[in-house]
């Protein structure tokens, strides 16, 4: 049989597209798996702009976090701040956090972190980077552990070149979440209730925010380097009787632990940081199995391809995407209801800051008048209690909402311990024929400040030199050493809450 010439040419044509399918399957594949492979990103690299490369939705979301720009000085809000931390850094500068994009620049630009002249000199230890940036694991890594926290802040200033960033939470050689604080883990096996061997995926969406948002003290820790003796300030979280304001409490108490002796009232003090983590567990989302990112990180989808906004910053500018995934109601119900809770904890934290710095302020005034370590120390008991607790409930960010019950049970014990000590100071003080004593005026920051006798614009010219000096030759370090990366820094305004 004679082939016909059509069939064929029908026949040829037809495998066109078969081997067109063919060739395009293969070229599928190959970008699926290019989509698949971990790129290769070297280990710990902190130039998240590196990682950007290869996940250009998360790293274009990481950068919306430098739209949180707004500086919110909380010692003008409320001036009793000032008199609560005479003595203390926080004294001088503290504002509401920012987002992550600023959490390096804001370290440097605090005045609580000072002004050194060189790598030896200022107020603060090197653990003071400790959650600001993607720059620490790399160094705890080339220096270890003992070393990079040992020394003063400005040791390290020519290294951190990079805020928070994708090496803070992920692993490059496997993209998966990761921790990279060992504190972290420490902290939670020694507590128990959740073991770093039994922690789940869902764990892990919390867990790499609770690397930094948590509450920790500097545990003097004394080692041997090399035959020479030196002394690190290690990051530690106070877990160990749990992770309540009383358990922690309790273990500060047992170890005797004084993050400041108070400048007037001179009581042992204890500074809260931000146990954001530990009031989240104890709130109705966490217990209903939800974790950080669930909130603060919502899914997102573009042309088919679902991914975690890298935005982190408040639900409330997303409520479609978090909230009402699982509740019904509309966005402006949602943000009346965390208004309120937000209200009612304002109001008793007000309370809280006014009782306890008129407490400080009246046992300033026993002393004064002669009275002694062993008639004041009951009364400087309760100040320190009731301001640990106070700060634990205002300091773990969010808390009002994450766990409202818990946030105003703490401060409840807070107003009732400041009481405690006005009542027994009042003894004091009309033993000493001052019944009648009124603190002064703290209503401004600029009254409170003085009060304290803080050289604020001392302060203030100081740490301007600073930042025109040893902090622009930091930065042309770090740039010679290749750790700086420019997308970190673009359009960024210089604010701070002295430079208006
Ligand atoms: C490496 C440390 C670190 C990690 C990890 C981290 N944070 Fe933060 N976070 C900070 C610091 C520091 C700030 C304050 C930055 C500033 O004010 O400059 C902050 C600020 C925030 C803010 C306030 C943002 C704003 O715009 O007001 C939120 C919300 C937040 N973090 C949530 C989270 C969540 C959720 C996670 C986990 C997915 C997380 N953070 C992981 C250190 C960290
Ligand atoms: C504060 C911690 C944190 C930082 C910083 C961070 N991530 Fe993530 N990332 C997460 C979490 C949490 C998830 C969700 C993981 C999950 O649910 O599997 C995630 C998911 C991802 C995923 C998986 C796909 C997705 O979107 O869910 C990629 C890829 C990724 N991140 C890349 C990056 C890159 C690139 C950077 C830096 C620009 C970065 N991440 C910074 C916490 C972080
Ligand atoms: C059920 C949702 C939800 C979960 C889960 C959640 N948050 Fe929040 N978070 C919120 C809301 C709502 C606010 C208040 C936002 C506002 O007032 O703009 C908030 C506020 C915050 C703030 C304060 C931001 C600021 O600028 O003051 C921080 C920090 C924070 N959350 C961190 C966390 C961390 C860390 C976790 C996990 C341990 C977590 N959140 C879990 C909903 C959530
Ligand atoms: C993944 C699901 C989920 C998301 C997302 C979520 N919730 Fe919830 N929420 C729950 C569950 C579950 C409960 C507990 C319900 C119960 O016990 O009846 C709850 C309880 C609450 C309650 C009552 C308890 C309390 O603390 O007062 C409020 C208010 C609330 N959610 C607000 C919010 C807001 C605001 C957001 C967004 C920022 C949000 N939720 C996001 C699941 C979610």
């Amino acid at each position: 049989m004679k082939k016909s010439p059509i069939v064929f040419t029908l026949c040829t044509l037809a495998t066109v597209p078969m081997v067109l399918l063919t060739l395009s399957i293969r070229e599928n594949k190959a970008e699926q798996k290019t989509i698949e492979s971990v790129p290769p990103i070297k280990e710990l690299e902190s130039r998240s702009s590196e990682w950007g490369k290869y996940y250009p939705r998360q790293y274009d979301t990481y950068l919306q976090t430098r739209k949180s720009d707004k500086i919110d000085d909380v010692l003008k809000e409320d001036p009793a701040l000032v008199v609560l931390w005479a003595g203390y850094g926080f004294s001088k500068d503290y504002n509401k956090p920012r987002g992550h994009y600023y959490a390096l620049e804001d370290n440097i630009n605090t005045l609580r972190t000072g002004a050194p002249t060189d790598g030896k000199t200022g107020p603060m230890p090197t653990a003071c980077w400790t959650c600001k940036s993607p720059d620490v694991p790399r160094l705890i890594k080339r220096d270890g552990e003992n070393e990079f926290f040992t020394g003063k802040w400005s040791k390290y200033g020519a290294e951190m070149m990079n805020s928070i960033g994708c090496a803070d939470c992920h692993d490059s050689t496997t993209m998966k979440l990761t921790l990279t604080r060992d504190y972290l883990k420490r902290a939670l096996d020694a507590e128990g209730s959740l073991k770093v061997a039994d922690v789940t995926h869902q764990d892990m969406r919390t867990l790499v925010c609770a690397q930094c948002h948590s509450e920790y003290y500097f545990k003097k820790t004394d080692w041997e380097d090399k035959g020479e003796k030196k002394t690190a300030m290690v990051v530690t979280f106070p877990w160990k009787n749990g992770l309540s304001a009383d358990a922690m409490e309790a273990y500060y108490d047992g170890i005797e632990f004084v993050d400041w002796t108070h400048q007037m009232s001179k009581t042992p003090m204890l500074k809260a940081q931000h146990p954001g983590y530990e009031m989240f567990v104890t709130g109705v989302h966490a217990k209903n199995g939800l974790a950080c990112a669930d909130c603060h990180m919502p899914y997102m989808r573009e042309g088919g391809v679902k991914y975690s906004s890298h935005n982190v910053g408040s639900p409330l500018d997303n409520i479609g995407n978090t909230c009402l995934n699982c509740h019904t109601g509309t966005e402006k119900e949602f943000r009346e209801t965390i208004e309120k809770k937000l209200a009612r904890k304002d109001e008793l934290a007000q309370i809280a800051t006014d009782v306890l710095a008129k407490a400080h302020l009246e046992a300033a005034k026993a002393w004064e008048l002669g009275a002694t370590n062993e008639e004041m120390k009951p009364a400087l008991t309760d100040i320190r209690h009731g301001q640990w607790r106070w700060d634990y409930a205002v300091a773990s960010h969010g808390g009002f909402f994450h766990a409202p019950e818990e946030t105003l049970r703490v401060l409840g014990t807070a107003i009732s311990k400041g009481q405690d000590a006005r009542v027994k100071l009042r003894t004091v003080l009309a033993k000493y024929n001052a019944a009648d004593y009124v603190a002064p005026d703290f209503s401004t920051k600029e009254k409170a400040q003085q009060i304290i006798g803080l050289p604020y614009d001392k302060l203030v010219e100081e740490k301007k030199t600073f930042l025109n000096t040893l902090r622009k030759e930091w930065d042309k370090q770090g740039e010679a050493k290749g750790l700086y990366d420019p997308a970190t820094r673009k359009d960024m305004v210089f604010k701070t809450s002295y430079s208006e």
